[in-house]
């Protein structure tokens, strides 16, 4: 056959698949919601970038078991930007060469009872300038399914056009494989995309551009996030970018506040460093359970700010138990004493407190607590009223 004629067959059975799957009916959904809680685990991009490759994968895979990671909740291994080779005659997408076998990497990582993520865009070029899913919407949903990928983050880049559109085209073709994949939309917070991303099919979606990891990035992002809090609940949250904790960039106090204040936000956990060689003080802040205790708490409700003086904000998430975490945050460049109201937190005349940092149980307190809290440092608690049973 001469190469245009088999170009000629394959552009007919890839439009004859494609008019296959645009008629074939949803799944009905989901017994199992996707992402009850924000979704837990670790990508790639924030320490890897294109430096990424199936045994740093299967590394990071190793460590969150081994760390201790999966057992405070952190499940999904996601492969961001970069993975893409070319397309096949059929217009298959294929991993590069800096990835074998992406079917056995979804097997190794689901032997571990982790799931794999992956990452794509509804535009021609990823935005490091790989192959996107632009025209193989089906194709691409539906070799992920074969593969056994989990998770798909789906990055605007060099697409055009109707994000709403784009985004429920991919959703759609997600649904047609019958495989649950939690849908991470990724398009920087444009247009709103709160009041509309869980329309479109997204369990998350990023609120932000990139996070880098300096204190300032961060902060100015994770801070920005008060009035978001009621876009985000079980199964739809608010993303405001992945983590950059153990990069090297902060200070522990500030990856402290950096994880504090995701876990208050019910933002997705998502750890962006080297997993096979991180230091314990690292590894001690991404898996202090009482503190993803907060981010994963049934009721999801999203945390905000209750206080601001100057460098010092208040923030408070309210538990399913009843209880409320509350964040005593000092943005500001010195140690300084902070003073949290009761009255501030709905709370009555007396309550309980816990301090989910140093692990202790602080005590009964009336009307206030004053704490002093490091330069761009957090004191974290869980506040027991004290009229509660
Ligand atoms: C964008 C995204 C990042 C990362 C890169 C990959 O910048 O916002 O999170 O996925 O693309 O190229």
């Amino acid at each position: 056959m001469k190469p245009s004629a088999m170009f000629a067959t394959a552009t007919l059975l890839a439009a004859a698949a494609v008019a296959f799957a645009a008629a074939t009916p949803l799944p009905p959904a989901s017994a199992a919601p996707l992402a009850p809680t924000p979704p837990m685990g670790w990508n790639s991009w924030n320490h890897f970038e294109c430096k990424v490759s199936d045994a740093v994968v299967r590394a990071a895979a190793d460590a969150v078991v081994s760390s201790g990671m999966k057992a405070v909740g952190y499940q999904f291994i996601n492969i961001d930007d970069c993975w893409q080779g070319q397309r096949d005659a059929q217009g298959n997408i294929q991993p590069n060469d800096r990835f074998p076998d992406m079917a056995a990497l979804a097997a190794y990582i689901h032997s571990k009872g982790l799931r794999l993520g992956i990452y794509s865009s509804p535009g021609p070029k990823t935005c490091a300038g790989y192959e996107g899913s632009f025209g193989h919407e089906e194709q691409d949903a539906q070799t992920y399914a074969r593969w056994g990928v989990d998770y798909l983050k789906y990055d605007w880049c060099s697409a055009t056009g109707d994000q709403r559109a784009a985004y429920t085209k991919m959703h759609d073709a997600l649904l047609r494989t019958g495989r649950p994949i939690v849908f991470s939309l990724c398009q920087y917070g444009w247009y709103g995309v709160w009041s509309w991303g869980a329309s479109v099919g997204g369990n998350l979606w990023r609120t932000t551009d990139d996070i880098s990891d300096n204190y300032d990035r961060m902060s100015v992002l994770g801070f920005a996030q008060n009035g978001l809090e009621r876009f985000a609940g079980p199964g739809h949250w608010n993303d405001p970018d992945m983590l950059e904790i153990g990069n090297g960039g902060m200070k522990d106090d500030e990856y402290r506040t950096h994880m504090s204040l995701w876990c208050l936000l019910a933002a997705p956990l998502i750890a962006g460093n080297d997993l096979a060689a991180m230091s314990p003080a690292t590894l001690a802040i991404l898996t202090n359970s009482e503190v993803i205790a907060v981010d994963q708490d049934t009721a999801g409700i999203q945390g905000h700010r209750v206080a601001e003086e100057g460098p010092l904000e208040i923030w408070i998430k309210p538990l399913a138990d009843g209880t409320k975490a509350v964040g005593m945050f000092n943005r500001g460049t010195r140690e300084a004493s902070m003073t949290v109201r009761f009255e501030q937190l709905g709370i009555g005349e007396s309550a309980s407190l816990r301090d989910l940092w140093t692990h202790r149980d602080l005590g009964e307190f009336h009307s206030s607590y004053e704490a002093k809290v490091p330069r761009h440092g957090v004191v974290m608690l869980r506040v027991r009223d004290s009229s509660l049973r």
